[in-house]
């Protein structure tokens, strides 16, 4: 009786000793050998089944696989002008040749000067440059991440041809005074709109607020087809620009037979088999943007709340967020002085991907070449050029670019489980701050 009773108290204290240790375990950061808070695998991404796989096949089977040759391309032009509200679409090769291909219809060129936000992918600086256009950076807010439109005025000169908004991380830009700004000097408006695919302002829809709006269907993308890209418009004529533009300059009458041109071009053509996955993946788009809008709401509420995290606010005029990208600013004096360095690598450690976003574009050796060579030199003037590098320094950019941290648009199709990993994660880390911080 003695003995069994010390055996039942030796394997309670065990029991509770182990207990004990794997809480202890549990709760030291996985960057310091503790368990991280989750194992399992995010949502995985693409999605697809049946419909994306005989899509394919039919298209094979077809022999056509080409634009032109089948009906895929053109009926998911019609899908998406629809989706988005649009009276035209026209789909491209990707988002970089939708922003090209609209930079050539809008008749931009060497001499003119396009406004670009700096915290985008480097796609819609390379649009600009690949037409021989100066880029004029106008600052970031950092309170949004998108571009701070209360600048764009006073980036404007007589030789601007195009305010560039881009639609950042699934987010909206503030279209109203944009818009406005825009509108009283009649210079168009191309919406980048590469990461904002059913993303509303004032309930309409990402891309269809200014003369015209470019996407991106890339692996990452919410729509996604490998590789894709779209342009929307509600003008026909517009839109018939860029078909001849991403054709190689021949317009829709053009046929194996017939090589007149209605301008310069290049081949930026999506093919068939793209078409063919962009419907099958336009059947859940709705229902995804969903998910990761109801999933980011819980995460802002529940992030907001800690010292050091702070999530992209919305401007009031935005009624929905596309959530490409779910972003936050890190404050190191929150987390007892832990470099964000260190904070993305313990939040990795737990098994929440992330990353610090966008470098500062602006600061790119490659831009600094571009704007300094001979043919920009003869293009603008030594002294614009001048003007232009020390208007682009951006230094609010630069902070944001010093504080963001990024998660994916895939994570954010789990389930509340999920986000509540990532708010315990990021506690964890801010309760171990000080430890974490020695270690690094
Ligand atoms: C804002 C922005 N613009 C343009 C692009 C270019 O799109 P793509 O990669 O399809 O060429 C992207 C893609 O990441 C983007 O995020």
């Amino acid at each position: 009786m003695e003995r069994r009773r010390f055996l039942h108290s030796t394997a309670a204290s065990t029991f509770l000793l182990r207990g004990f240790q794997l809480k202890a375990a549990d709760d030291t950061p996985a960057l310091l050998g503790g368990a991280p808070v989750r194992r399992d695998k995010w949502p995985s991404w693409p999605v697809f089944n049946q419909t994306e796989e005989n899509g394919l096949l039919d298209v094979l089977r077809s022999g056509l696989w080409g634009r032109g040759g089948g009906h895929r391309v053109e009926e998911f032009e019609r899908s998406y002008a629809k989706l988005l509200g649009s009276a035209h679409c026209l789909a491209t090769a990707n988002g970089t040749s939708a922003l090209i291909t609209s930079l050539g219809a809008f008749g931009v060129g060497a001499g003119d000067e396009v406004i670009i936000p700096p915290y985008t992918f480097v796609a819609t600086l390379n649009a600009v440059l690949l037409h021989y256009a100066l880029p004029v950076f106008v600052d970031t807010d950092v309170e949004t991440f998108q571009i701070n439109h209360r600048r764009i005025e006073a980036a404007i000169t007589p030789a601007t041809k195009l305010i560039m908004p881009v639609q950042l991380g699934g987010g909206m830009a503030e279209m109203d005074e944009i818009l406005e700004i825009a509108n009283a000097r009649k210079i168009p408006v191309l919406e980048d709109a590469c990461q904002s695919h059913l993303a509303e302002w004032r309930g309409k829809r990402a891309g269809t607020l200014g003369k015209a709006g470019c996407f991106s269907f890339q692996a990452s993308k919410n729509l996604n087809s490998g590789e894709g890209g779209a342009i929307v418009s509600d003008d026909g004529d517009f839109i018939e620009r860029c078909y001849a533009f991403h054709n190689n300059g021949r317009g829709r009458k053009a046929t194996n037979y017939n090589f007149s041109y209605a301008s310069n071009g290049a081949n930026l053509r999506l093919t068939e088999f793209q078409a063919a996955i962009l419907l099958a993946q336009m059947r859940r788009v709705e229902a995804q943007s969903s998910t990761r809008e109801q999933n980011a709401r819980f995460l802002t509420l529940q992030l907001k709340q800690i010292e050091g995290i702070t999530p992209a606010v919305e401007y009031s005029g935005a009624t929905r967020n596309a959530y490409h990208l779910y972003m936050f600013r890190y404050n190191p004096e929150g987390f007892s002085g832990l470099p964000r360095s260190t904070f993305i690598q313990a939040l990795n450690a737990e098994g929440i991907g992330c990353g610090g976003g966008y470098s500062p574009l602006t600061e790119e050796p490659f831009l600094k070449a571009r704007l300094e060579s001979a043919a920009y030199k003869k293009l603008y003037g030594e002294k614009r050029i001048a003007e232009v590098m020390e208007q682009n320094r951006c230094p609010d950019n630069v902070r944001l670019c010093n504080e963001a941290v990024w998660f994916t648009q895939t994570m954010l199709l789990g389930g509340r489980n999920d986000m509540e990993n990532i708010v315990q994660a990021i506690q964890k880390i801010r309760k171990h701050a000080g430890a974490l911080k020695a270690r690094s």
